[in-house]
């Protein structure tokens, strides 16, 4: 047998992350992350955040995790499927940053360089979440992973939808009659694992008070889109401070 020749399987020339490190972290844009449990809300909210950034003329996309690409897309069905046998936790793991290496790469980052604002609905602090505190997996694991996959690029807001989980539970059972073809694997999981998704995040909001927003979304919608425009409205002030005092430096 001729072995290959490993000069004639040339790979498609791989893409390597354009900006350095020290820069990803001054990117003009604005990179805002809605976290939460199931049945939080979030995904309701985005129309108050686009109707909010689109009033103020400001330019922004959406998108959100696992997901954001065709590649990350087609990742996500495998993550979120529940006709395939469940996975190793690792792979899970590996999965979700996969994805979002990809978003980061393909989407993320260049809106982020063009000046834009960027909302995603959900980015690493879930993988810290689901998978570190819901599956145990090593916190310092992902630290690795999330080092390798972003470098220093954080999200410069969250706004965490936070809810009691027999309440958001009854909520997504109200949803999930309505749409039973879309339960994912983690809307299949216990109420315990819920609960431990909802005291990381907390946790994690404790750590970090000044990119962390909490909304009380127990509320009604109407007033959880009260909540929302008063975070956005915070954000906008706090970016014009910083701006004022880059120009004065
Ligand atoms: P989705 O239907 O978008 O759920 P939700 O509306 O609650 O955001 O499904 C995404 C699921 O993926 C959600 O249950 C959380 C999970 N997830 C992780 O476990 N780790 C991650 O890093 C991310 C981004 C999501």
């Amino acid at each position: 047998m001729v072995p290959p020749d490993a000069s004639n399987t040339k790979a498609p020339e791989a893409r390597t992350v354009s900006i350095p490190d020290e820069k990803i972290n001054c990117l003009p844009g604005c990179f805002i992350t809605l976290e939460g449990g199931e049945g939080a809300g979030k995904t309701t909210q985005l129309s108050t955040i686009t109707a909010f950034l689109q009033q103020r003329g400001i330019r922004f996309i959406s998108t959100r995790e696992p997901g954001g690409t065709r590649v990350s897309e087609a990742i996500r069905a495998v993550l979120l499927a529940t006709d395939l046998p469940a996975m190793h936790a690792d792979t899970e793991l590996m999965l979700m940053f996969a994805a979002r290496n990809e978003h980061l790469q393909q989407l993320i980052i260049p809106a982020l360089q063009r000046g834009e604002w960027v909302i995603c609905d959900r980015f690493t602090d879930a993988s810290y979440a689901y998978q570190g505190y819901g599956r145990g997996l090593s916190l310092p694991r992902i630290a690795e992973l999330e080092q390798w996959v972003q470098g220093s690029l954080r999200p410069d807001f969250t706004l965490l939808f936070d809810i009691d989980v027999q309440l958001s539970r009854q909520r997504a059972a109200r949803r999930n009659r309505v749409d039973v073809a879309n339960v994912d694997r983690f809307e299949q999981e216990t109420c315990d694992f819920h609960e431990k998704i909802r005291a990381a995040y907390l946790q994690r909001a404790a750590q970090e008070p000044q990119r962390f927003i909490r909304i009380d979304a127990s509320q009604t919608q109407a007033a959880v889109g009260t909540a929302v425009q008063q975070a956005l409205s915070q954000i906008l002030t706090q970016r014009a401070a910083q701006h004022a005092v880059r120009t004065i430096q």
